[in-house]
């Protein structure tokens, strides 16, 4: 066992998802679609939007953050760094993170985001945790947050029943009690990059009333190629994990998985010879809220979980990235 050696463990979660709600009947209205086609096929029901001129994602950031600090009781000057996961940034920069920091009240912290799209979560966290191992800081957040329908054409119908919007955060703190993250795996397959991705406003096609015109400020993916890739190296990396650490089924607990399909969790699970009752599914309620799914999972079943349960926590997307953690739930 770790004991006496200093992990990253989470202390505190907390989410935010903002009030209005899409619902596939709404989306029957705005494109040639059915409530049955999107359950069948994705396991959607329905997803929040933010709403509200100049809201981005460190709006939903900083609600989730601000609410962490609150249910800590904790001064927001104590905080040591905040890292945020987004592909849906508020501006090139200042950093979301930047401006979560000055939305919540966090003074001199050392503050970035990670762009890994759907992995970016585990990507932060395993970032953030390195902090807390290191010794070097004492409370680092990190938030998962994204405004997918500022990127999203609700005039196409493959993607647009997919998306939703919102933001969860943790709290690392230290832990000597063998408690918290014990491994990751966290990798690229470059083959993703001409099948998932928004092509223009970076600084390859900056934006011009061409690449509007041509609609290449969305997010674009060919679904049914990233759908072959996802369902094999999630499992994969979810399988590996475990191997790696001697575990078995039984002995998780939970699985977190990113929330893109239900289909694709179903093969995750299967694969991890984890039974359904054990895994974090709310994609009926959220859709794919990209960083945000795996915190916006841990805080909906922050009452469920026991001290030191096995956590898988499993993600796939944009790049390809994709990636693993185990955990141990220190609370
Ligand atoms: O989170 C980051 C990584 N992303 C993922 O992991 C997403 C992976 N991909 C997927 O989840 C699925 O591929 C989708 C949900 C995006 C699409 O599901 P699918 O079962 O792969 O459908 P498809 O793209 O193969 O389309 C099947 C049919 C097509 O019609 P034809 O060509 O068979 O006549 C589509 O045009 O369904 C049609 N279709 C729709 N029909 C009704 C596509 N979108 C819709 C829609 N409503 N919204």
């Amino acid at each position: 066992m770790k004991a006496n050696i200093t992990q990253a463990a989470i202390t505190a979660v907390a989410g935010y998802v903002p009030e209005y709600i899409l619902t596939n009947a709404e989306l029957e209205k705005m494109v040639e679609t059915t409530d049955e086609w999107i359950t069948t096929r994705t396991g959607i029901k329905e997803r929040r939007i933010l709403k509200g001129e100049g809201k981005g994602s460190s709006h939903l950031g900083a609600e989730a953050v601000k609410s962490l600090l609150a249910k800590k009781g904790i001064n927001p000057e104590e905080i040591d760094a905040v890292i945020c996961a987004t592909i849906s940034p508020d501006m090139f920069f200042p950093s979301t993170a930047n401006l979560i920091c000055d939305k919540a009240g966090i003074k001199n912290a050392l503050s970035f985001d990670i762009a890994a799209a759907c992995s970016g979560f585990l990507y932060a966290l395993v970032t953030g945790g390195h902090y807390i191992s290191s010794g070097m800081y004492k409370k680092v957040i990190v938030v998962g947050a994204d405004k997918m329908s500022s990127i999203t054409d609700y005039s196409d119908r493959n993607n647009c029943i997919i998306f939703g919007d919102g933001a969860a955060a943790v709290l690392l703190e230290p832990s000597t009690d063998a408690l918290g993250i014990q491994d990751s795996i966290l990798r690229t397959d470059t083959v993703g990059k001409d099948l998932i991705f928004m092509k223009a406003g970076g600084s390859a096609y900056p934006a011009s009333a061409e690449t509007v015109a041509k609609k290449e400020h969305y997010f674009y993916q060919d679904g049914k190629s990233v759908f072959k890739f996802a369902v094999t190296k999630m499992a994969d990396v979810a399988e590996e994990i475990m191997k790696k650490n001697d575990l078995v089924g039984e002995d998780i607990a939970y699985l977190v998985p990113h929330q893109a399909n239900k289909r694709i969790i179903e093969a995750t699970a299967d694969r991890m010879g984890v039974s359904m009752d054990k895994v974090c599914l709310n994609i009926q309620k959220y859709g794919n809220t990209t960083a945000a799914t795996i915190p916006l999972c841990l805080w909906e079943w922050e009452k469920d979980f026991k001290k030191g349960d096995n956590l898988i926590l499993a993600a796939f997307g944009g790049g390809f990235t994709y990636g693993s953690v185990y955990l141990k739930w220190a609370y």
